[in-house]
């Protein structure tokens, strides 16, 4: 039999843990075998993983969307039961943007489908509406506010599903691939607002196939393989190893691979890991000028 987590007491407790989740689909495969997650709060973590690694089926776990078959999923230290008022309370704490908006979406026009959460959460009339003012404005979308949510493109209806996350004010949100089927000023404006909504104390949970983007914005990267995590750490030790990653079907951000290339034709000293593009080019100058 498994053993309890350990938990070290000299940490804060998470506002969200995940100890041990196996899920099972009906019929199919085992997607989680026994996974662990810990999320504190203001975090950035990006969550890698090939496909069919288990991404989206954690995720759908955070917000108790699907019941895991064995583990159990802790807020802020207690342990989360499936019914109703739970449920809720869960759901208040954690959103989730699901990686195709048409699964998302429900409501008739985009203004009803923004506001239903923050409806549901038992706030009055004038806080609803300014939150969902506010997540409108936030992804550009105040202009759609009548439209069905069905004569949206696939990228507005991306951005409404985003707004409808964040009007609900969560303490962590979780995005699934969100910059698929973003033009690059919505992509844009996702970065700005999340980087406001995490700089106010959002924990950020995002899963992404863009391994740049993980090094560059996250405080720790979580690696999922076939069903399994295999790490939660910062992003400078696990994406600088390119046999591990190509192991688990994952390649190493292109800067990594620039900079050791730089390295080993002795353009860039071994104690520089750039992790964005402008260190870089900073590392760089700073060497042709010194020459
Ligand atoms: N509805 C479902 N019914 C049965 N099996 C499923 C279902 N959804 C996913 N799976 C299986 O569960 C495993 C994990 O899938 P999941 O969608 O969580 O992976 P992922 O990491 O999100 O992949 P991707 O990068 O392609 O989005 C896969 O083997 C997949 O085939
Ligand atoms: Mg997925």
């Amino acid at each position: 039999m498994a053993l309890p987590l350990v938990q070290d007491r000299t940490q804060p407790t998470p506002v969200l843990r995940a100890e041990r989740l196996r899920y099972v689909y009906e019929g199919g495969d085992e997607a989680l075998r026994g996974v662990d997650l810990e999320v504190h709060h203001g975090r950035r973590i990006a969550l890698v993983g090939a496909n069919g690694a288990g991404k989206t089926t954690l995720l759908l776990h955070l917000n108790g969307t699907l019941k895991p078959t064995s583990g159990v999923l802790y807020i802020e230290g207690e342990p989360v039961e499936y019914h109703r008022r739970c449920l809720k309370r869960l759901r208040a704490t954690v959103g989730v943007v699901l990686q195709n908006p048409d699964d998302q979406l429900f409501a008739g026009a985009v203004y009803q489908d923004v506001s239903f959460g923050p409806l549901n959460l038992d706030l009055d009339e004038t806080e609803v509406r300014e939150r969902v003012e506010q997540a409108l404005e936030a992804m550009d979308i105040s202009g759609l506010r009548h439209r069905p949510t069905h004569m949206l493109s696939h990228g507005q209806k991306k951005r409404v599903a985003i707004a409808g996350a964040v009007a609900m004010q969560p303490k962590i949100l979780v995005l699934d691939e969100p910059m698929a089927g973003l033009d690059p000023s919505g992509a844009w404006q996702l970065m700005g607002l999340l980087k406001r909504l995490n700089e106010s104390g959002t924990s950020l949970i995002i899963a992404t196939h863009d391994m740049s983007f993980a090094y560059e914005w996250a405080q720790e990267v979580a690696i999922l393989s076939g069903g399994t995590m295999v790490a939660q750490g910062p992003p400078g030790g696990l994406m600088n190893d390119p046999a591990t990653l190509a192991h688990h079907g994952l390649r190493i951000p292109w800067i990594v691979e620039v900079s050791k290339l730089l390295m080993e034709c002795g353009l860039l000293p071994a104690s520089a890991m750039p992790r964005t593009r402008d260190e870089l080019r900073t590392a760089l100058l700073t060497l042709t000028r010194r020459s």
